[in-house]
């Protein structure tokens, strides 16, 4: 169905399509980025060193309050150095054409980016993959102790903060110390998000052991890319630098002992970043209002917004997400690349949500599908609260549950979040989200 037949729909009727494009979550310029940028082009610095790199990585550690920021390419290269610093910390320096992770097995956050969690496969590890928790959408405590009861070995845990919101990271930290293990925290989405950790408020991107942010052109604020790497370490700062630019030794000539990467940030990159961060309060104000709108609005049907530890975390909001009630939802299949579903008086489903919402030119999408249902980790090790998520199903037991992953993939979806929509725009975005349960 296109989207002028789907307006067709008498639920839809007099629901006019938006000119200009409502995103999801797309940059937004402020005029400042552009005064940097053409500094760093003006003095000739548009190469990965120059004074936008290293005001970035001093406000930004600033902010965020640990001793070091690393300006990488993007939060994808920050989280495999990180990654890699962890398995070389945990398991000694591979060999160049080895990962430091070989043989080893990691516990990772399921329902995330694949971003967060590939480096695990870059540095040869194997990847197992925790459930979630329905109370923040990420790495389920109990499931992550029962992975120790099953895997004692285990000695790394790579966790993301899903949209924004926080995980409950007190008590993974406990866990990851009664096991003796490191933590690679994926803050990408959620810079600014803050967190209560033994009474005090923390930012995240200083939880884990290796913390890392994205600048990504959807993030909260963006430098069209980048990313950084934080720590309190200047021994890990030192390394990260230097893995970043190739590896060189301090020789006249290009002098390796270690294999290296080009994943240094670049000046340019910097000089958006640095007219950005200047307004992340501004943003993270934004887009708490953006989510307050949606969960005011849509307050009487049977949905709920993606929810948020209020005594213990301040998300950034980046996101806002509805999962629907279970017996609010319309029949809907999702094969590898297609779905499916019908319209049912008084019920809808994530899928006929999103077509309505794309028809009106907005874009929404599906909760990011779980890295154990993805069919390049389908082998890999899964664990639930009730222990391995692998092989559950049986012919002679009726009704096996559902994991909590693939349940709010099934049941979620995340709604226009950009923080340059009017209220105007977002109330006909609820206006036929709610049509769509008429
Ligand atoms: C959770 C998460 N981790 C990692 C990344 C990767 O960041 P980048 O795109 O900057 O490489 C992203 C987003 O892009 C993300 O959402």
């Amino acid at each position: 169905m296109n989207a002028n037949d789907f307006l067709k729909d008498p639920r839809f009727k007099g629901i006019e399509p938006f000119e200009k494009k409502v995103w999801l979550a797309s940059p937004t310029m402020h005029g400042e980025e552009q005064k940097w940028v053409d500094e760093a082009i003006r003095t000739n610095w548009v190469s990965t060193v120059g004074e936008n790199i290293n005001e970035v990585e001093r406000q930004i550690a600033e902010y965020v309050g640990c001793s070091y920021a690393v300006g990488l390419s993007c939060g994808t290269s920050a989280l495999h150095l990180a990654t890699k610093l962890a398995g070389e910390k945990l398991y000694g320096q591979a060999r160049p054409e080895r990962g430091t992770l070989q043989g080893h097995k990691v516990f990772c956050s399921d329902v995330t980016f694949d971003a967060s969690i590939n480096p695990v496969a870059y540095e040869d590890g194997e990847a197992v993959f925790i459930d979630t928790e329905y109370d923040t959408w990420n790495m389920s405590p109990e499931a992550l102790e029962k992975a120790f009861e099953l895997y004692p070995d285990v000695r790394l845990i790579v966790t993301a903060h899903l949209y924004g919101t926080p995980g409950k990271m007190e008590e993974i930290k406990k866990i990851a110390d009664a096991h003796g293990a490191l933590i690679v925290e994926d803050a990408a989405e959620s810079l600014g998000a803050k967190y209560r950790l033994g009474g005090k408020w923390v930012e995240t991107g200083t939880l884990g052991q290796y913390n890392c942010i994205s600048f990504n052109g959807n993030k909260i604020i963006t430098g069209s890319a980048g990313g950084m790497f934080l720590t309190d370490s200047k021994e890990d700062a030192d390394k990260v630098r230097k893995w970043s630019t190739q590896s060189r030794e301090a020789a006249p000539w290009y002098q390796h002992e270690e294999i290296g990467y080009n994943y240094r940030m670049s000046n340019i990159i910097a000089g958006v970043i640095r007219g950005q961060i200047p307004y992340l309060e501004e943003h993270i104000a934004q887009k708490r209002a953006i989510w307050e709108r949606y969960e005011a609005g849509l307050k009487d049907l049977p949905v709920k917004m993606n929810p948020w530890d209020r005594e213990k975390s301040s998300p950034n909001f980046w996101l806002s997400c509805m999962i629907i009630d279970e017996d609010a939802m319309a029949p809907m299949v999702r094969g590898e690349q297609d779905y499916l579903y019908r319209s049912q008086s008084g019920k809808s489903s994530p899928q006929e949500i999103l077509d309505a919402i794309a028809a009106i030119n907005a874009e929404g999408r599906p909760i990011w599908k779980p890295m154990h249902m993805q069919p390049i980790y389908r082998s890999n090790a899964f664990v639930t609260t009730e222990g391995s998520g692998r092989g559950r199903s049986n012919a002679y037991i009726a009704g096996s549950g559902i994991d909590v992953g693939a349940d709010i993939f099934r049941r979620g979806l995340c709604l226009p979040s950009d923080n340059k929509m009017t209220a105007e725009q977002q109330d006909r975005v609820i206006e036929i989200i709610c049509n769509c349960f008429r």
